[in-house]
């Protein structure tokens, strides 16, 4: 049984490598998808397979229910999420695994104060027992400071509290304070194990965890989630150990160490430091944004017919409220329309526009709008000035000029959309509001700036009517 399960467990694991293989190239990634999903029934038969082999009727029983609900819970939930919500149901997962590493850590402890553990691996006896206790404390510690900063990110990102950073004062040197406890909790628990002892440590990473992420903006939540990615990979990995389970081991930390790379990729994206990040905002000061004043002026659909039927370039940079409004389709329309009338039409899609890597490529492609014309910020940042019309579709933090001229500003860095440079500019939103960063956007108030207000897809469609009566296809 034992050479089968590890058979099984080494078939699954290098199933996982050629998974996120598959998932780096957009070509691969559903061969990459069908890989894991293979993997892990293995990896989940093997494991059932096992426990179902040494446990007792109620533990089957319970086994069997919990397979259930879970599976049932996850298919459900799977089905109905919308793509804009998908960030937050990550962040809720990574918390659910950062939960389990915490149960599985106070678990592995109770046993063993108990005498319940038998059996030659776990006949734990001098140093052996040290280590053991270095495990749990640190299994628990990683898994409470994923489960409450997960938890925050999901509050941030479904938007039930504000994305702003909290500021508290010295939150850097709390932040130290909580990681030197961890480490002197630590090495008196590997000394004198005791229970008061473990549930200090797990109350500190809990509060640790919860400030880490509410210190970070909104506008840094896309590297927060990669990065409770890989806390959770860390986490499960630690709860590998504790089990004995090498499959876990393997597959926390190909998710950790992943979730670490894919964090790295985004700050040097977002222009932020990774240290900075990952230490909750750390080197962030809480300097004040300039005050935005002017007046806006707006534009109707008309308007804008107008604007495009005499223009030779138009940019396009969509975001987050194109995906609400599921705008993708007139937008392809718009963009067929005016191609064919020899305008040219390209977009300019920000890294992190939207609410998840890629997102906005991939309403497009769902829309069928040509590869060749959707451009990556960089290539496009520098033809922005020769532009006649840009038009902003549900975007705003990614277009924001603060970012790049006000040095308060809380997204003061991070690369953005040079929309401001082109001869005209229309946005288009429902109101004034902010974007999801809480930042005002002195882009709205420029001279070349016209706002159009209204729900996106309704008003591309205004606008494609308009444009049929102004040049009717030949
Ligand atoms: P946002 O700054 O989120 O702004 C979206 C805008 O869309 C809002 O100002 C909103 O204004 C407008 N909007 C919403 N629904 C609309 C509708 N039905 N019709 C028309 N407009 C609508 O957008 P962005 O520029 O894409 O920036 C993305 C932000 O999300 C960044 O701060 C980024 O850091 C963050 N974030 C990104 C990710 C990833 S990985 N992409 C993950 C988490 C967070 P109104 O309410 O006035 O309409």
């Amino acid at each position: 049984m034992q050479t089968w399960t590890t058979a099984a467990y080494l078939i699954a694991a290098l199933l996982f490598v050629v998974s996120l293989a598959g998932l780096s190239k957009h070509e691969t990634s559903r061969s990459g998808v069908v890989f894991g999903i293979a993997g892990m029934a293995i990896a989940l038969v093997a494991t059932a397979v096992v426990a179902l082999g040494s446990a007792s009727g109620l533990g089957i029983a319970l086994l069997l229910v919990a397979l259930v609900i879970g599976a049932a819970i996850g298919l459900w939930r799977a089905r109905v999420v919308e793509m804009t919500g998908m960030p937050e149901l990550i962040a809720l997962m990574h918390s659910f695994v950062g939960l389990a590493a915490v149960l599985v850590g106070w678990n592995g402890f109770l046993e063993v104060e108990g005498g319940e553990v038998e059996g030659d691996h776990l006949q734990l006896a001098g140093s052996l027992l040290g280590i053991h206790h270095a495990e749990v404390a640190i299994g628990v510690f990683i898994g409470a400071v994923t489960f409450t900063g997960s938890i925050i990110a999901y509050l941030k990102l479904s938007a039930k509290i504000a994305s702003a950073p909290l500021m508290l004062p010295g939150k850097n040197g709390l932040n130290l304070g909580a990681l030197v406890v961890f480490a002197g909790l630590t090495v008196w628990f590997v000394i004198a194990p005791q229970v008061w002892i473990l549930a200090v440590l797990t109350v500190v990473a809990l509060l640790l965890g919860l400030h880490l992420v509410a210190s970070i903006g909104g506008g840094d939540m896309p590297v927060v989630v990669s990065m409770l990615n890989s806390y959770s990979g860390w986490a499960a990995a630690a709860s590998g150990f504790l089990l004995g389970n090498d499959l876990l081991i393997i597959t926390g930390a190909l998710v950790g160490s992943s979730g670490a790379y894919l964090s790295y990729i985004m700050c040097k994206a977002m222009n932020r430091s990774f240290i900075s990040v990952i230490a909750g905002g750390f080197g962030a000061t809480a300097s004040a944004a300039a005050a935005v004043e002017g007046e806006h002026r707006e534009i109707d659909a008309a308007g804008v017919a107008e604007m495009l039927a005499d223009a030779r370039s138009v940019v396009i940079t969509p975001g987050y409220g194109m995906a609400v409004a599921q705008a993708q389709y007139p937008v392809a329309d718009l963009t067929r329309r005016l191609r064919e009338q020899g305008v040219e039409v390209r977009f300019g899609v920000h890294p992190v526009a939207g609410r998840l890597p890629g997102h906005m490529n991939v309403l497009l492609a769902e829309a069928q709008v040509p590869y060749d014309i959707v451009l990556e910020m960089d290539e496009i940042n520098d033809d922005l000035a020769d532009t006649d019309v840009v038009l902003v579709i549900g975007a705003n933090d990614t277009v924001n000029p603060a970012a790049a001229e006000d040095p308060g500003s809380p997204i003061a860095g991070m690369p953005v959309l040079r929309v401001w440079e082109a001869a005209n500019v229309v946005v288009f939103k429902r109101s004034m509001a902010t974007g999801y960063a809480g930042v005002q956007n002195p882009l709205f108030f420029r001279e070349n700036t016209q706002m159009l207000f209204g729900d996106a897809k309704e008003r591309v469609e205004d606008i494609l009517a308009a444009l049929k009566t102004l040049t009717p296809a030949g």
